[in-house]
């Protein structure tokens, strides 16, 4: 992604720790994991904490490379592992089918783009199955980027996909209702410290959590969150959107 791509040394900077809506998403994640649009990797560290194995899915090429360099640790200890990709473009991922094995290692990495390089990869994964090996899908900060409905709605085709059943979906999104963005409309352009200008779609808890049902998911909840904790609508800086991909 070019914005993210040009923004991506001040952003590493200014991101070295855990975002501060962690503590409200940690405790749902378990098992294997997968950050979809991971930036930097500096929620990787906590993410590892809790899970077996996070899968760190970007379409920047300058931030996942930044994110391989922040965590090469738990990536050397098979902690966690980096993959180029388009989040939008997940269900025509073949997933290996195994993540969890020791010595595995994806076939995916920095230079071949998740979406190329399975193409055509047809004994592994889920295309197979139907079934996905993501025990969590998260999109942190991520999916109110995307400009367009279609591109929302084949993002959460993919991250279902990817789940296995009973798995779990955690979006988190900027809340609309804050002071600061109240003259913005639903679509607006935000500065990056006064320079690149990157696309925001501001939801409502209504509308993302409609969007979600309607591709299938359940128990959909979403919550305001403010430092960490849940927080009363108007002062909260996001929504933080939970669901469960059903069993059967
Ligand atoms: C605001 S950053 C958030 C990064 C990280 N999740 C965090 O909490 O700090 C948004 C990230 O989403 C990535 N991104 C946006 N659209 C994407 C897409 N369609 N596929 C993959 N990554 C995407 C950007 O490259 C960027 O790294």
């Amino acid at each position: 992604m070019r914005v993210f791509n040009s923004i991506a040394r001040e952003w590493d900077c200014s991101h070295r720790v855990p975002r501060g809506f962690l503590p409200l998403v940690l405790p749902r994640v378990r098992g294997v994991v997968l950050d979809a649009g991971c930036g930097n990797g500096c929620n990787e560290p906590a993410l590892a904490g809790r899970a077996r194995l996070v899968v760190g899915l970007d379409s920047s090429s300058e931030l996942l490379q930044l994110a391989g360099v922040n965590c090469r640790e738990l990536v050397a200890a098979g902690r966690v592992q980096f993959v180029a990709g388009d989040f939008r473009k997940l269900e025509l991922v073949a997933w290996p089918a195994q993540f969890d094995s020791p010595n595995h290692r994806t076939p995916m990495n920095r230079t071949e783009p998740a979406n190329h390089a399975l193409k055509g990869a047809g004994s592994v994964g889920f295309l197979e199955s139907g079934e996905g090996v993501f025990d969590c899908v998260l999109c942190l900060g991520a999916f109110h980027h995307l400009r367009s409905e279609a591109g929302r709605r084949a993002a959460l085709r993919g991250f279902r996909r990817a789940l296995k059943p009973g798995g779990r979906l955690c979006i988190v999104v900027w809340n609309r209702l804050q002071e600061k963005f109240s003259a913005k409309g639903r679509d607006a352009f935000v500065p990056w410290r006064g320079g690149v200008r990157r696309y925001y779609h501001f939801f409502t808890p209504g509308e993302l959590a409609g969007l979600v049902k309607r591709a299938g998911f359940a128990r959909v909840e979403t919550l305001f969150e403010k430092a960490g904790a849940p927080s009363a609508g108007v002062g909260a800086h996001n929504l933080v959107l939970f669901a469960v991909k059903p069993r059967g």
